[in-house]
């Protein structure tokens, strides 16, 4: 049997070959990612690609073990990695513990991700001591977009860099195998990865950081609008209009179904 990439080994990649990774929250896509990625991150965003929320704050813990679970049955290589959403872990080590076992034992993923710097190292080592790999997420933190302003690029002004690479050090030194290091001035991304020993996952960082993650639906062409640091891979939102147009029409002058798709 294949064995899936390990928490040991994407720590082990720091410094190394550059670890690829994607989001991808359903079996389907998750199966092809598979093939390429390192881990794959059933993140929190899954409730504006795929629910049509306006951010991610609602996204309940539910919804995260059902996409979960998806994705872990429709991968064998990949490290599965599930983000914990807004609520759920902030108040309290023991909260973030439960909610985090639940999400482990009900979708059978690898490890969790949680969004906080230095303010989440205690909950961070215990998890870790208890059995739990968290990988962890600085720079432009999404559930925190009320606190923040929006979604800003972190960093702009040299005076808050010390803050970041304090906030980096904190979660590395409280166990965390990775950090998802997002929209923070590229230099800022650079200094947090020579900061730390533990690999760095850039999204609007910097290509010097240990590896990379993207939004597979951003990077498949499927957001009519992204933001600059996402490079479209593809053009799916028009392949797939094209052949809902295609369908519609020919379901109107009965073209489909053709000989090939009925039952002599
Ligand atoms: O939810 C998500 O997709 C993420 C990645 C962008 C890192 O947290
Ligand atoms: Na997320």
């Amino acid at each position: 049997p294949i064995r899936r990439m390990t928490v040991p080994q994407i720590r082990a990649k720091k410094g190394g070959d550059p670890i690829v990774s994607l989001t991808s929250y359903h079996a389907h896509t998750a199966a092809i990612v598979d093939k390429y990625a390192d881990f794959i991150l059933v993140g929190d965003s899954l409730g504006m690609v795929m629910h049509g929320m306006e951010s991610t704050i609602g996204v309940p813990l539910d919804l995260m073990i059902m996409h979960g679970r998806a994705v872990v049955r429709g991968t064998k290589r990949a490290l599965i990695v599930v983000d914990m959403p807004f609520g759920t872990y902030e108040e309290s080590p023991n909260m973030a513990f439960r909610n985090a076992a639940k999400i482990m034992k009900e979708t059978a993923c690898g490890a969790v991700k949680l969004e906080g710097g230095a303010r989440m190292a205690e909950t961070i080592r215990f998890l870790t001591e208890r059995g739990i790999p968290v990988m962890a997420h600085i720079g432009l933190t999404p559930q925190s977009s009320h606190v923040m302003g929006g979604f800003k690029t972190q960093g702009r002004d040299e005076d808050t860099w010390a803050a970041h690479i304090d906030d980096a050090v904190a979660v590395a030194n409280a166990g965390a195998f990775a950090l998802v290091v997002e929209g923070v001035v590229e230099p800022l991304a650079d200094k947090i990865t020579a900061a730390v020993d533990i690999p760095t996952i850039g999204i609007g960082a910097s290509a010097q950081c240990d590896g990379q993650i993207l939004v597979l639906e951003d990077m498949l062409g499927l957001n009519p609008w992204v933001p600059k640091f996402v490079k479209k891979y593809g053009d799916l939102g028009p392949a797939i209009e094209q052949a809902v147009s295609d369908y519609a029409s020919e379901v109107k002058s009965r073209a489909f179904p053709g000989e090939d798709h009925v039952y002599r």
